[in-house]
């Protein structure tokens, strides 16, 4: 099974579903919740692409955001649908190719790694998601790591740069507000995100 693929995910959501266990906690992002915290109050529509177990979705709703939430996992999804929020609508989706029908106010895409031409097409549909105004939040696993020795499981090929991921941005019509570089610590040594906060 290829790590990162649709089989890949399910077969992880399901197990951590059968054990009773969280891939990643109930706790939001706090890179995404700092962003979120900073933003001029009044909550709209979000969407967050590729959103697991929803920590980062539900985080929005406890603050007032509608919030659909996606996940190209049954098994991700069907977590999603059980904690039967009614401001979170899960649903199955692929982020390369989904754009929500009605104009959102914020897109988060939180640790969605894939392939340079895949993640351009996700951030070209969460760019067409966005209404006037709408802001995108994107942070990922930075190829950077690499280099540093903290690869992972994760190959390369599925981690970004913020040249690639503000080059996507730009080129779906984006305007960039922030992209760079952040050390986050973990339990193997400084891990490095790759950030952009881009807006229509
Ligand atoms: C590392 S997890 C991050 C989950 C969540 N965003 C978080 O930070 O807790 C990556 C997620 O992206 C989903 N995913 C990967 N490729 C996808 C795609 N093409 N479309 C939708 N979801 C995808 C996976 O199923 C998985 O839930």
């Amino acid at each position: 099974m290829t790590p990162g693929s649709q089989d890949f995910w399910e077969g992880r959501y399901r197990a951590a579903a059968a054990d009773g266990s969280s891939l990643w906690g109930a706790e939001p992002n706090g890179w995404i919740a700092d962003r979120v915290a900073a933003l001029a109050p009044g909550a709209g529509l979000a969407i967050d692409l590729g959103a697991g177990e929803g920590r980062n979705a539900f985080w929005l709703a406890d603050r007032g955001w509608r919030v659909v939430a996606t996940d190209f996992s049954s098994a991700a999804v069907e977590g999603m649908r059980a904690r039967a929020n009614p401001s979170v609508e899960a649903m199955i989706a692929d982020a390369t190719s989904w754009a929500s029908p009605e104009p959102v106010d914020l897109a988060i895409v939180c640790y969605l790694q894939l392939p340079a031409d895949a993640l351009a097409a996700a951030i070209g549909r969460a760019a067409e998601s966005l209404g006037a105004g709408g802001l995108l939040l994107g942070i990922w696993h930075d190829r950077e790591d690499v280099a540093r020795g903290l690869g992972g499981a994760m190959s390369p090929g599925i981690r970004t740069t913020p040249e690639e991921t503000a080059a996507a941005a730009t080129a779906a019509g984006l305007r960039i507000e922030l992209s760079g570089r952040r050390d986050r610590e973990t339990p193997a040594g400084l891990a490095c995100d790759c950030l952009l906060i881009a807006c229509r």
